[in-house]
């Protein structure tokens, strides 16, 4: 019964969040048993939060599996070859580098570096993002220009400067691995054919096998109130609440899967990126990236996509400050792509123990790392 009409209030609650502050707590002690009880109630009738007008309500939840294309059905088989694929540096022109080079398992499936590094040691201009729930993500990259993980594996393996890869090349050298890749291939596809389009729907199927869901912020969802401790369960609260993240980082996958102006472009200034413009060419889409999900993300540091955010506290600190917003200079008053800040950043006024119990929810969001121990692919000849 409780649970139709929470439901209703806290549609009708989040379009007018403003009536629904939270309460002014003489200590922390209550503000923290205020806040055991309100969030040991199943999500839907949690407090409200605080989203600016036409922002729909889409809570933070734990992810389901990944959608995959018709017939492409992510199958143990087609798993482990993409894990191989994954880490053959055979798919890279160099033959030295491969797609777990830069995406680790170790690190979040990232790399822990700001800028990537690609084949001949060439310095790239993004910062490496993790794998984990990739299967989830409507539009691929930070700037959202790939439709599909195929069409996104198709793009750096043939890059001249991430892999170099030659897709000829790359099938013939598989196949030249007889007793290993060939009877994969059947596992996995029902004939020993090695085409490059199979190739790129392995590395797909293994990447939607990347799942997430089991931080200790979904065990929490799935009711173990004691899975967050008080500072993290603050942290949750602020998030949704005065910290206004939710406004972009919502849904299980913590990103509206939109794009965004977060302030860092760098018009005309080293680092200039001028994000999803690069894409559609449209003057609103100037250093607008997509928002990426907060899963795992105190493993996937530095932050942001030129990776020059080294501390989570530095960028809680910049949110805290509303995220830069630059002004125009003389010669720039009538410059249609000067870039706009989103105006759902605004200063937040955290105290300093509130950033660090935002800090640590963040923090909640890890899951167990994956290991991978020994390579899964034959080893290169000498
Ligand atoms: C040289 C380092 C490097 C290598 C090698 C590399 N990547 Fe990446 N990967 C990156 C960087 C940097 C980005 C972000 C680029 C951007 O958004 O413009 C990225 C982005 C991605 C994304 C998009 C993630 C998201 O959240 O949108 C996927 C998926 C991905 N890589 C998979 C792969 C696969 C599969 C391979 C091998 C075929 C591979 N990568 C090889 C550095 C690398
Ligand atoms: C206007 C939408 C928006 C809001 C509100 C917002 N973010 Fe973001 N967030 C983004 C976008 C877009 C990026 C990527 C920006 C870039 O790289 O230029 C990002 C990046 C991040 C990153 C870096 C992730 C990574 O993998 O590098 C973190 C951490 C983060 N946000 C946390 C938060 C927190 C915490 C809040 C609330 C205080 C918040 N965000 C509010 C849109 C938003």
């Amino acid at each position: 019964m409780w649970r139709l009409s929470n439901i209703l209030t806290s549609t009708l609650v989040a379009t007018a969040f403003a009536a629904t502050a939270t309460p002014e707590f003489a200590t922390r002690e209550e503000l923290l048993a205020w806040l055991r009880t309100e969030y040991a109630k199943p999500p839907a009738a949690w407090p409200a939060p605080v989203l600016d007008e036409g922002v729909p309500h889409r809570e933070l939840a734990t992810p389901g599996p990944a959608p995959f294309p018709e017939g492409m059905e992510p199958t143990r088989e087609k798993k482990e070859l993409g894990l191989s694929l994954f880490f053959d540096p055979r798919l890279s022109g160099s033959q030295q580098i491969s797609c777990s080079r830069c995406h680790d398992p170790e690190k979040g499936w990232a790399d822990g570096r700001s800028l990537a590094q690609g084949v001949f040691m060439g310095q790239l201009t993004r910062n490496t993002p993790g794998l984990q729930g990739v299967g989830h993500h409507t539009s691929i990259f930070w700037d959202g220009r790939s439709p599909s993980l195929e069409a996104q594996a198709a793009a750096v393996i043939t890059h001249p400067k991430e892999m170099a890869g030659n897709p000829e090349k790359i099938v013939r050298r598989l196949a030249a691995v007889k007793d290993f890749y060939p009877p994969r291939f059947k596992a996995a596809f029902g004939d020993e054919s090695i085409t490059f389009e199979r190739i790129l729907q392995a590395i797909a199927a293994f990447e939607r096998g990347l799942t997430t869901g089991r931080s200790r912020f979904d065990r929490f969802l799935a009711g173990k109130q004691d899975a967050l401790n008080d500072a993290e369960l603050h942290g949750l609260h602020l998030f949704r609440t005065q910290a206004r993240c939710l406004n972009c980082h919502n849904g299980p996958h913590f990103s509206d899967g939109l794009s965004h102006n977060a302030g860092l472009t760098y018009y005309g200034r080293r680092f200039e990126d001028l994000g999803r413009h690069t894409v559609t060419g449209k003057a609103e889409d100037v250093g607008r990236f997509r928002t990426p999900s907060l899963r795992n993300v105190g493993r996937t540091g530095p932050w942001m996509h030129h990776g020059l955010f080294p501390t989570m506290r530095g960028v809680l600190n910049l949110y805290n400050a509303g995220m830069p917003r630059p002004a125009r200079k003389d010669h720039q008053k009538d410059d249609p792509l000067f870039p706009e800040t989103s105006p759902l950043l605004k200063p937040l006024h955290l105290s300093p123990d509130q950033r660090a119990d935002l800090e640590a929810f963040l923090m909640s969001l890890d899951e167990p790392p994956m290991r991978v121990l020994t390579p899964p692919f034959p080893p290169l000849g000498p």
